[in-house]
């Protein structure tokens, strides 16, 4: 239960993965406040959060790039907020390379102001929200947190990698600890069908273009590549469950806000987050079409520029010093998927 006397700011509290946040951490008592723009989420997502919690978080809405929006809108939060979970980012990879600089610039300056704001209000804790995207394409398999980070196949990756660098800087000249955690490829939603991923517009990641073929939104998947030196030819991923995501973050949490400051606070923990095993583009449309019990229409078309082979975690890192244990399977994770698919209707 509840470990601290401050409430929780989760920046993009209404986001995909910090909403499932927010619901684990005031199932588990914590008082949060939610921040978002709104440019990537609804605000409808905060009544679905109450309706699961039956609690009612403050929601702010501000742009994080105006930093004076933001001190005036946290200002009632002075001496009050005692750990940060920051989630607001961009985070398209193909409109990143499109529009590099929109990413730069909002993913870089949210943080900066975001940490800045911490430091003058003496908020020592803060869980990033980082990306397996910062190794590239990993030599060996599966990666662990020493894994050397290659050149990112994106501006977006490229933020990651340049956030955490600035996290690490930041955190060595201030008794501020700090967690990165790099998620692989969050899928899933709510078991309650209240919560999930809401892309806007014409989805960029695997699983919700799936479920919207299947539901006959898109008119056919593309698989992008099935010449891969993988079993099946088609490419690798670690599929992570957002509610095991969710959980992973609560529990570091915990474990951050015990850390005395005057412990060795200037380094900086990383924790994969991933499943641990690799699943395939085609093992996962096969997966979705038993959980949904219909067909996925979809061709093979040309590899995807930037998309890297294979990409699975070590996460013993997390279960051993998190005691995170991923529990959602891929066909469960993906038969929340679609009850929530089906909840959005047509629309
Ligand atoms: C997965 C696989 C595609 C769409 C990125 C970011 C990562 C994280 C998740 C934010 C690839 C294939 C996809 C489609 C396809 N971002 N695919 N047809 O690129 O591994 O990771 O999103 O949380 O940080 O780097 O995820 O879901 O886009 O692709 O065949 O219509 O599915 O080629 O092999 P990715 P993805």
């Amino acid at each position: 239960m509840k470990t601290t006397k401050g409430k929780i700011l989760v920046t993009g509290g209404l986001g995909y993965i910090g909403s499932h946040t927010a619901v684990e951490l005031l199932s588990q008592g914590f008082e949060v406040v939610l921040l978002d723009d709104l440019s990537n989420s609804k605000a409808f997502v905060k009544d679905r959060i109450s309706a699961i919690t039956q609690k009612s978080p403050d929601f702010v809405q501000v742009d994080l790039k105006d930093k004076e929006a933001l001190y005036d809108a946290l200002s009632q939060y002075a001496g009050k907020i005692e750990g940060v979970i920051h989630f607001a980012a961009h985070k398209a990879v193909g409109e990143s390379v499109e529009n590099p600089l929109k990413y730069y610039k909002n993913n870089l300056l949210s943080l900066i102001h975001v940490l800045e704001w911490m430091k003058e209000f003496s908020v020592g804790s803060l869980i990033f929200s980082s990306s397996c995207t910062v190794y590239g394409q990993g030599d060996t398999m599966p990666l662990t947190e020493d894994s050397p980070l290659k050149p990112c196949e994106s501006p977006y990756g490229n933020t990651k990698k340049m956030c955490e660098e600035i996290l690490v800087d930041f955190a060595k000249i201030n008794s501020q600890k700090c967690t990165l955690l790099r998620y692989f490829n969050p899928i899933g939603a709510h078991p309650s069908g209240l919560l999930g991923e809401l892309p806007l517009g014409v989805p960029n990641n695997l699983v919700p273009y799936v479920s919207q073929t299947a539901a006959g939104i898109r008119e056919v998947l593309k698989i992008f590549g099935n010449d891969y030196p993988t079993p099946d030819g088609t490419a690798i991923r670690d599929y992570i469950d957002v509610v095991d995501l969710a959980f992973a973050h609560v529990l570091c949490l915990k474990k951050l806000l015990e850390k005395s400051s005057v412990e060795d606070s200037s380094r900086v923990e990383i924790y994969n987050l991933g499943t641990g095993s690799g699943s395939s583009v085609l093992e996962v449309v096969q997966t979705f079409e038993k959980a949904a019990q219909t067909k996925v229409n979809y061709i093979f078309a040309p590899r995807r520029e930037g998309d890297i082979v294979c990409a699975y975690a070590d996460n013993q890192k997390a279960k051993i010093e998190l005691g995170w244990q991923p529990k959602t399977s891929l066909l469960e994770s993906l038969q929340n998927v679609w009850r929530w698919q089906q909840s959005l209707g047509e629309d």
